[in-house]
C-alpha cells in the first residue's frame, strides 16, 4: 500500500494532508524516517510513528469507551458533547460510529468501529445481542417490580411485551437486567412500566463481553479474543 493512502486510511487527513506529512519527515518506521509518499509498504502488523507519537497500523478499529455522563452518541450532538471528543482525532476523522446508543445521563460500556458489517451485527434487531445494565432506581425494589420485568412489560408504541431477563436485585434501590433489544429509551421505559423510576443507569455488558476496569471517559482497543467473544463472524476467522 502506497504510504499516503496507508496514513490517509488511518484517519490522518485527506491525501494531500498526508502526502504533505510524510514529505515534512514526520512518518517513522523504527526510528528511520520515511518521506517517500508513494513509497509501497506492506502495512500487515506496522508500527509507526507520526511526529514521534505510535501507532499501530489498524485496518478496523474495535473499541470499548466508559461512557460519562454528558456526552450524547449522535455524531452530529446537539446539547450535549459527543462521545467521539473523548477518543483521539485520528479515530473519529476515521469514521467510527458506536454500537447503538446510550442516553446522556447513561454511563458504562459503548463498542465503536468503523467496521460497518461489525456495527450491523451489534445492532441488528434480529441478532438479539444481549446488553446488561445495572439501574439505581428511586423508589425501593420490589419483588413485584423483578417479577413483572420478567414476565414482559407493554411499552407505549410497542405490539408486544418487552421481557429482561437475569433481573435481580443488586441492594434496596440497585437492580441489575439484561434485554436484548434496543429500543428507544428501553431500560427506563421498562423500569417505569413496572412502577419505578431509573434514577441513573450503567452499562455493564455487551454481547456477554464485560466492561472490566475501565475509568469513566477512558477508552481502549478490544483484544482480538475479546472480538472473537462477540457474536460478529468476522471475515477469514470462520466464526
Ligand atoms: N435503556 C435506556 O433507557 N437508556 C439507555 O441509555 C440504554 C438503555
Amino acid at each position: 500500500m502506497e504510504l499516503e493512502r496507508l496514513l490517509q486510511s488511518q484517519g490522518f487527513g485527506s491525501r494531500k494532508m498526508c502526502r504533505k506529512l510524510i514529505q515534512s519527515g514526520a512518518f517513522a518506521i523504527d526510528g528511520v524516517v520515511h518521506d517517500n509518499p508513494r513509497e509501497s509498504l506492506d502495512p500487515t502488523g506496522l508500527q509507526f510513528t507520526l511526529d514521534g507519537e505510535s501507532w499501530d497500523y489498524r485496518e478496523h478499529v474495535y473499541i470499548l469507551l466508559n461512557k460519562p455522563e454528558g456526552f450524547e452518541c449522535s455524531t452530529s450532538p446537539t446539547h450535549h458533547e459527543g462521545v467521539h471528543s473523548l477518543l483521539p482525532l485520528p479515530l473519529a476523522v476515521r469514521g467510527v460510529q458506536p454500537a447503538g446508543r446510550l442516553d446522556q445521563d447513561t454511563t458504562g460500556m459503548l463498542l465503536l468501529s468503523d467496521d460497518g458489517p461489525f456495527l450491523h451485527a451489534m445492532m441488528s434487531p434480529r441478532r438479539h445481542v444481549p446488553k446488561r445494565y445495572v439501574a439505581t432506581t428511586k423508589h425501593p425494589v420490589t419483588s413485584e417490580m423483578l417479577q413483572a420485568l420478567r414476565d414482559g412489560v407493554l411499552l407505549r408504541d410497542e405490539t408486544e411485551p418487552l421481557a429482561a431477563t437475569d433481573v435481580m436485585s443488586l441492594s434496596s434501590h440497585e437492580i441489575a437486567l439484561t434485554i436484548t433489544q434496543g429500543k428507544y429509551h428501553q431500560v427506563k421505559r421498562m423500569v417505569a412500566a413496572a412502577g419505578n423510576r431509573v434514577e441513573h443507569l450503567v452499562r455493564t455488558a455487551i454481547g456477554g463481553l464485560p466492561m472490566g476496569d475501565l475509568a469513566l471517559g477512558e477508552w481502549r482497543y478490544l483484544s482480538p479474543d475479546e472480538l472473537l467473544s462477540l457474536p460478529y463472524e468476522a471475515p477469514g476467522t470462520g466464526k
